[in-house]
């Protein structure tokens, strides 16, 4: 990943010793009477006022420590997670709505999280809501069922009093058939989980972050990424050391560069890593088999795609889980925010990090990709073009393979590109040329069936 820093403003810092002189004039100051000059009684006598001043400084102090007490004791707010379902009428058969990637799931979903979201933060439990979201639609004759997830914060005391809160919210929502949505009030279901199964069921699904998003994206300036924030990237290792970029598309599964593999297919020299540290690795697996994309052709950059097989599954945890595959049909418009990210080098040439680096970048036009000046007719329509025509901001050496991904209405996030081959990096009018997924999603799909 290739990033240009700004150098950062420094604030001139006192030496405390400079400050000494000064501070030794205030202690005189201030000193009591009797602390000043040697006194000749023994027993110093205490003014009033310094009577006074302790017993309310030592007041100050119990009530304090008791104010905490009753504060962690019983109205510190913990973090409930709900699951619950309801139905959505008036809908014909669609089996679209069981693919969890389909326009028609991402649509309705949309609708449910949006109404949801609005009653709890039109309610009174507003201070309360954290985040809601529809896991899974389930088509029948005519009707939907939502799955959905829900998380709350509430003092222990008031725990079941949140539920009931949460389900007359959700029943009041539903009875409001506002738009073209049509539920039905009396088929909602609502129950506690523990904070487990509330993980479990996010990482199931692709593209989601467990933790909220909204503390990564407090996370600003840096390009370090945070434990978690890209589950889906792997680190591709030959003899135990990283040279390619992966992205986990099943339990079994990820997606690489067939560049990737330029001298030795054998799965045993292979090793496929996950979290943010490249070394050493947070969780590893074994590679069993390679399918490199049929057409590739050495050292050129057509149909850089390949598939790692591994020797198990993986775990899904809140750091590691699998991207998105977008539909084949699904459109990405020049200009739209992605990220890319990888351990590749930080400049060309330039030094590997430890740590997983991440970038924003842009869309580019094909046609401005393909102009004279970038690339002149090299970009096919199975590639896509991510960066800035000015240069700076790229990936790298070291970040083949890995993904370029964008967040959908929902912030669920797709895999877009697999980092494959640019002139140096962040060179001006030379952006990041990647293999376009939705080109290969068939391709994909008859190989693995996902
Ligand atoms: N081919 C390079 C690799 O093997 C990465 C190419 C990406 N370059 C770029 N400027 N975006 O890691």
């Amino acid at each position: 990943m290739c990033v240009a820093v700004m150098m950062e403003a420094v604030t001139p810092v006192f030496p405390i010793s400079a400050l000494s002189p000064m501070v030794e004039r205030i202690k005189e100051k201030f000193q009591p009477k009797w602390a000043r000059k040697p006194v000749m009684s023994s027993r110093p006598s205490f003014p009033l006022w310094m009577i006074i001043l302790i017993v309310f400084g030592v007041l100050a102090i119990l009530g304090i420590t008791i104010g905490l007490l009753v504060h962690f004791l019983a109205v510190e707010n913990k973090t409930y997670y709900y699951r619950g379902s309801f139905k959505v009428k008036g809908i014909p058969y669609n089996n679209n709505y069981e693919r969890e990637t389909s326009q028609e799931t991402n649509h309705l979903s949309h609708i449910l999280e949006n109404r949801m979201m609005n009653a709890f933060q039109k309610s009174n439990i507003y201070r309360q809501y954290i985040n809601s979201q529809v896991i899974t639609l389930i088509p029948d004759n005519n009707s939907v069922t939502a799955r959905i997830w829900l998380v709350f914060k509430a003092s222990a005391s008031k725990k079941e009093n949140t539920r009931r809160r949460i389900e007359s919210i959700l029943q009041q929502m539903l009875r409001n058939n506002t738009g073209s949505v049509t539920a039905d009030p009396n088929s909602l279901k609502l129950e506690e989980i523990s904070k487990s199964e509330a993980e479990k069921m996010i990482n199931s699904r692709c593209g989601r972050r467990a933790r909220m998003s909204a503390t990564y994206d407090r996370v600003k300036g840096g390009s370090t990424a945070q434990e978690g924030e890209w589950p889906w990237q792997a680190s591709l290792k030959k003899n135990g050391r990283h040279y390619c970029g992966a992205s986990l598309i099943s339990d079994r599964y990820l997606v690489t560069a067939a560049h990737c593999f330029q001298k030795t297919l054998n799965p045993a020299n292979y090793t496929v890593s996950f979290g943010t540290r490249v070394n050493p690795p947070y969780m590893q697996h074994y590679v069993q088999k390679i399918i490199i994309h049929e057409d590739y052709v050495r050292n050129e950059h057509h149909d850089d795609v390949a598939l790692i097989q591994l020797t198990g599954k993986v775990l899904f945890n809140n750091n590691v889980h699998r991207v998105c595959l977008p539909e084949a049909s699904q459109i990405f418009p020049a200009g739209e925010g992605v990220v890319v990210t990888g351990w590749g080098a930080l400049s060309y040439d330039g030094e590997y990090p430890v740590l997983l680096q991440k970038a924003s970048v842009k869309i580019i036009d094909t046609n401005i990709c393909n102009s004279k000046e970038a690339y002149n007719g090299l970009v096919k329509d199975t590639m896509i073009c991510a960066g800035y025509m000015a240069g700076n901001i790229d990936a790298c050496q070291g970040d083949s393979g890995g993904p370029l991904v964008h967040p959908n209405s929902r912030n669920i996030w797709y895999l877009v590109g697999i980092v494959s081959w640019g002139n140096e990096c962040g060179k001006i009018n030379k952006p990041g040329v990647y293999m376009r997924v939705t080109s290969y999603r068939k391709w994909i799909a008859s190989k693995i069936g996902v």
